[in-house]
């Protein structure tokens, strides 16, 4: 009969594999992963061309992110790896959000950003980083980049270790969402008129 030490020790394992199995993308048990009802790929579908937009272009007058993950990207599925450019004119936030499924590793190609994580201890890690510096944001905590520079524009290069990060806006999912006012208000400890006043700024 299976010990009560036993049952534990399986617990533990199973809690263990399925923590590993949500805590990045899945392992895949070939070399690249094809396309639906495709048998024969070339090169291409490991190019992804679609940042070369940028290279040549000024920069925008708000924030910009262009994307290479799975949904631009679909060679990516199975590689655990995608990229964000980061366009940041003068004075511009990339707005508080989370990565729910990767760790951000963030490299300052132009300019530079004060950055910040705040973990679950709500500790804010906050840094002035310049060209050429990196900065790691761990997978699902809070954080921000902003170019306080008021002549320069920044830009920054993201690597992610998933295919599909799962982006999320803190302001749009708790903001821009319908969750109930009194639910928002409770939460916040505030009341519907403070709630109403935010969410229309975001949703107009
Ligand atoms: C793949 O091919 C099958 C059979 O032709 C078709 O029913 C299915 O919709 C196709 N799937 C995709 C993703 O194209
Ligand atoms: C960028 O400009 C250079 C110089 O004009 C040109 O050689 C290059 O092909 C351009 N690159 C892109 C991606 O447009
Ligand atoms: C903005 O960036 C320029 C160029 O790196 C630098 O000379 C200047 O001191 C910066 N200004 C501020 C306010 O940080
Ligand atoms: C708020 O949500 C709407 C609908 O999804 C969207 O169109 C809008 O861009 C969002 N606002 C912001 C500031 O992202």
């Amino acid at each position: 009969m299976a010990s009560i030490a036993t049952f534990l020790c399986l617990a533990l394992v199973s809690f263990t594999v399925v923590q590993v199995a949500v805590s990045s993308d899945p392992n895949i048990l070939t070399d690249y992963v094809l396309p639906p009802n495709t048998t024969v790929i070339d090169a291409n579908y490991f190019t992804y061309t679609g940042v070369r937009s940028i290279v040549n272009a000024t920069y925008p007058t708000k924030f910009t992110v262009v994307k290479a993950s799975l949904k631009e990207f679909p060679g990516l599925l199975g590689q655990s790896v995608s990229y964000a450019i980061l366009e940041f004119p003068v004075g511009s936030i990339n707005p508080l959000h989370i990565h729910s499924r990767a760790t951000e590793l963030l490299f300052v190609v132009a300019g530079s950003l004060q950055v910040g994580f705040v973990d679950t201890t709500n500790t804010l890690f906050s840094q002035k980083l310049e060209t050429g510096d990196m900065f790691v944001f761990p997978k699902g905590l809070v954080h921000f980049q902003y170019n306080s520079n008021s002549t320069e524009p920044a830009l920054a290069v993201s690597a992610f270790g998933s295919a599909s990060a799962g982006t999320q806006s803190i302001a749009n999912s708790v903001f821009n969402s319908t969750i109930y006012e009194g639910i928002l208000a409770e939460s916040f400890k505030t009341t519907a008129d403070v709630i109403e006043k935010i969410e229309s700024g975001l949703k107009s």
